[in-house]
């Protein structure tokens, strides 16, 4: 028997919206305060915890009841301990860790409380400009982005194949941890990380640490003023075209597909791609308000947006991959 047997309208989508934001935020707590780290080595008491992180234990014990009916960690008769997906993704080291990305969600969040703001002004309320951040503040972003942008290293190298491939560019590459990924499955490929200078200044510390990152170069330029040097196999646009108006899009894909050579293939990825019903994917419909927080002109692109540049570009042959994420990829083909 039905619990709503009349059909009555319930405010169940708006319970459930409420209930999933301080679930997030006791994720983002524990990977801030660096607990999963803390357990890799087994399950530990509340007290041991407390004085390891020098924390009082009733607030601490709260998130870690929290962080157990969320599924990250579970209890046990010593203490806490991670769950299985705590243990693979958000212990430090790993190497499928991705808990650095709290700097980012940080940001993000932090922007997405602004979005009425942003609405009524009809201004990014929590403006990021690439040119007038500061260094702490585009740091915590590379190393935020870093854990997905390795991830979407191996992302790209699961689904096309680049044996041939000898020489890619990462434009716009941030921390470089794509690049260094695709050069550290790859002997003979030659890898460059393409960005603004300042970025790239920052970047060059996390790609030291990343493996496959010694075999990176590091070239400066701004593309939306010109390509970068020389003509390569393949040229990856990670999170680069959601941050840039539609004419600096359609620009930045023009000078990317300079950089190839004919029958060399340009990926476009990221959580920006949405698709032309412009409501799915989810995590793209919600990236782009957060975008029109942080960006004056960024946004989430369509499908068919996307196309029409690729083929003002001289590239066909689209090919698009959506991901579990939510996140996409879209590859074409430079034309002779
Ligand atoms: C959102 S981040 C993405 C970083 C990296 N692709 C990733 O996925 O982790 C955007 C990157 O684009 C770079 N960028 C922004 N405008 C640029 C421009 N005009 N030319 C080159 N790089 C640019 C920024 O410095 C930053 O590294």
């Amino acid at each position: 028997m039905s619990d709503n047997p009349e059909g009555a309208v319930t405010p169940d989508t708006i319970q459930r919206l409420q209930a999933e934001v301080p679930a997030a935020f006791a994720m983002l707590a524990g990977m801030q305060l660096g607990l999963f780290s803390e357990l890799a080595g087994g399950p530990r008491s509340v007290a041991e915890l407390a004085a390891t992180l020098g924390v009082a234990e009733d607030r601490l014990a709260r998130l870690l009841y929290a962080l157990v009916a969320v599924g990250l960690l579970e209890t046990r008769e010593t203490g806490f301990a991670n769950g299985p997906e705590a243990a693979s993704f958000l212990v430090k080291g790993r190497p499928d860790y991705v808990g650095g990305v709290h700097e980012l969600l940080n940001q993000l969040w932090h922007a997405d409380m602004l979005t009425a703001q942003s609405v009524r002004s009809g201004r990014p309320a929590a403006l990021h400009d690439f040119a007038a951040a500061s260094d702490a503040d585009m740091a915590a972003m590379l190393r935020g982005m870093h854990g997905t942008a390795i991830a979407s290293g191996r992302e790209l190298l699961r689904r096309f194949n680049f044996s041939r491939c000898r020489s890619v560019v990462d434009i716009g590459g941030g921390s470089g941890g794509l690049v260094a990924t695709l050069c550290d499955a790859r002997p003979g490929l030659k890898g460059i990380l393409f960005d603004l200078p300042r970025t790239a200044a920052l970047a060059a510390d996390i790609l030291a640490a990343t493996p496959g990152g010694d075999r990176v170069t590091i070239e400066t330029g701004d593309i939306l003023r010109a390509p970068p040097g020389g003509t390569h196999d393949a040229v990856v646009l990670r999170a680069l075209v959601q941050v840039l108006g539609q004419a600096d899009a359609a620009r930045a894909i023009a000078n990317a597909a300079k950089a190839l050579r004919p029958g060399g293939t340009l990926y476009i990825m990221g959580g920006g791609i949405l698709d032309d019903s412009r409501v799915s994917p989810r995590s793209a419909v919600f990236l782009n308000v957060t975008f029109m927080n942080l960006y004056e002109a960024g946004a989430a692109y369509t499908e068919a947006q996307h196309r029409e540049w690729l083929l003002a570009a001289g590239c066909s042959d689209m090919q698009r991959v959506t991901l579990s994420t939510g996140s996409g990829i879209i590859a074409a083909t430079r034309q002779s």
